[in-house]
């Protein structure tokens, strides 16, 4: 793993672009694994910014895999995260809902949302860099802590702790869904880069354990331990519990400018 302690969420914005950036520079029809919550907001709006200014790479070819999904909310709903994503990103870069996918939560497609998801990422190549935030009890996408390091696309309940956690993006945490469909935590190992985004005190502990700790389904996040290429980005507060971030800033500030991220 790679962790790369940062000042600021605006540092983690401007690297993670850059590094999403090359790789649809280098893959024109690259495939995208995207995640909501706040973290990746402010990556999000780099990537418009540039785009904006006529700075980033051509999206015409890309396509783009949502991490997760809620279960429950009526078709469109603005908290669903495919109205999230094509609000704060794919819409702002042009690539058309059609080459936007996510796992199918209406109640017809929901049995065999998982087996559908799995085979599209299977049909699509699989993902070439995936986005990841990590919950403040290092879940990993909707992966609760016990869920399978080796699980696939499936529906699984939240936590009171997600749930409240999520509550400010409803009216009260009465309206969060309980239930969710989410890619699994052996689903995530299969894309080819893993970049998580931690920014916050809030995220502190939770990273520690995720890099630290050991690896273990009571901490979905240490998942990132058995992948072979995991960037994991982070402020100074969110690395503010890592008992080796200075040797993981020498490593950075060290490192020979051909090896990129
Ligand atoms: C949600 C999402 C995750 C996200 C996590 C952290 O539950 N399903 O993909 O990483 O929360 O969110 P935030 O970045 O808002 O702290």
């Amino acid at each position: 793993m790679e962790i790369v302690p940062l000042e600021s969420a605006e540092q983690v914005a401007v690297l993670a672009a850059d590094v999403i950036e090359t790789v649809v520079r280098r893959r024109p029809g690259a495939v995208l694994g995207l995640a909501t919550g706040s973290t990746p907001l402010p990556t999000y709006r780099e990537l418009v910014r540039r785009h904006e200014a006529g700075l980033a790479p051509s999206y015409d070819g890309v396509r783009c895999f949502t991490l997760d999904e809620y279960v429950g909310l009526p078709a469109g709903h603005p908290e669903s995260y495919r109205a999230t994503i094509a609000r704060e990103l794919t819409d702002a870069l042009g690539i058309g809902a059609d080459r936007v996918h996510g796992p199918d939560p209406t109640p017809d497609g929901l049995p065999m949302a998982g087996e559908r998801y799995e085979a599209a990422l299977e049909a699509a190549g699989g993902v070439d860099v995936q986005v990841l935030g990590i919950g403040g009890d290092a879940h990993l996408a909707f992966n609760e802590p016990g869920s399978s390091l080796g699980s696939r696309t499936r529906m699984k309940t939240l936590t009171e702790q997600t749930r409240r956690d999520n509550a400010r993006f409803f009216d009260s945490v009465d309206d969060v869904p309980r239930h969710v469909l989410t890619q699994g935590l052996g689903t995530i190992l299969r894309a080819r880069h893993l970049l998580l985004l931690a920014t916050g005190p809030g995220k502190a502990a939770a990273l520690a354990a995720a890099v630290e700790g050991p690896l273990t389904a009571s901490c979905p996040a240490s998942v990132l331990q058995l992948h072979p290429h995991v960037t994991v980005l982070a402020d100074a507060s969110a690395a503010g519990a890592l008992a080796r971030r200075a040797h993981y800033r020498e490593v950075y500030d060290a490192k020979p400018e051909w090896q990129g991220l």
